[in-house]
């Protein structure tokens, strides 16, 4: 089993988008870790470039610094793992940061996943440089969605504040948004996510202040370390 935060029910709605089909163009990852994802795409897409610097850093919950020996293991897992998942020849692996990535991919996206820094700024940018990649009628993921607080508001301005995206709903927190041409704009599926926003807040809260037990009264599965 390969390491990462998709749980199954996530993994069945990247398949189910990837084996969709949708207007030509690349399926592009954005923050591989380990392949946990990355083989869930190249399996149902066939084909996928996966952005990721393997430095370290904005790597999981509470590790933002870089680290490059942490990187480096990451990056040795990942390619074991496509290797053992017999998808190594379905991916090509840029091993950049994402906002230095563009000139590595030709031409529109058909998919985009966003699971990169999670902080407000480069999360912004993934949704929006990249995002304007995605051709109409593309679709675009999104993990830790109304979990990560930087997501979260990135999603906020870039996407539900935009005539560029129609949410198509959550399983946890992997949004889903098809690419559409001046769709109206829809805080208001925003604002009715903030009740289970609220509540994964809290939990990470409980869980920083070492009150798991608390946290799994509220909901978090007792079996995942943080709520995803
Ligand atoms: C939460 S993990 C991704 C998990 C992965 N999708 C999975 O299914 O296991 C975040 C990854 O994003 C990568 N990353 C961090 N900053 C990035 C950036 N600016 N561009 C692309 N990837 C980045 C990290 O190296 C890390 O491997």
């Amino acid at each position: 089993m390969i390491e990462g935060w998709l749980t199954e029910g996530q993994a069945a709605r990247l398949e189910a988008a990837a084996a969709r089909s949708r207007p030509s163009g690349a399926v592009v990852e954005i923050g591989s870790f380990r392949g946990k994802s990355a083989v869930v795409l190249a399996r149902a897409a066939r084909s996928l470039i996966a952005i990721d610097p393997h430095a370290g850093s904005d790597r999981g919950p509470q590790e933002i610094g870089a680290d490059a020996a942490r990187g480096d293991a990451d990056f040795e897992a990942f390619h074991a793992n496509l290797e053992s998942a017999g998808v190594a020849d379905r991916v090509r692996h840029v091993r950049k940061f994402s906002s230095e990535a563009h000139a590595d991919v030709t031409g529109p996206l058909s998919l985009l996943y966003v699971d990169g820094a999670h902080r407000f700024g480069p999360a912004r940018s993934d949704l929006h440089d990249w995002g304007v990649r995605v051709a109409p009628g593309g679709v675009m993921l999104v993990h830790d969605s109304f979990s990560s607080i930087g997501v979260t508001l990135a999603l906020l301005v870039e996407c539900f504040w935009s005539p560029r995206w129609r949410y198509v709903g959550r399983t946890g927190s992997l949004a889903e948004f098809e690419r559409v041409v001046d769709g109206p704009r829809d805080v208001g599926a925003w604002l009715r996510e903030l009740p289970w926003f609220a509540r994964n807040v809290v939990i990470k809260v409980l869980v920083v202040a070492g009150q798991r037990r608390w946290a799994e009264r509220i909901g978090l599965d007792p079996a995942a370390p943080w709520p995803y």
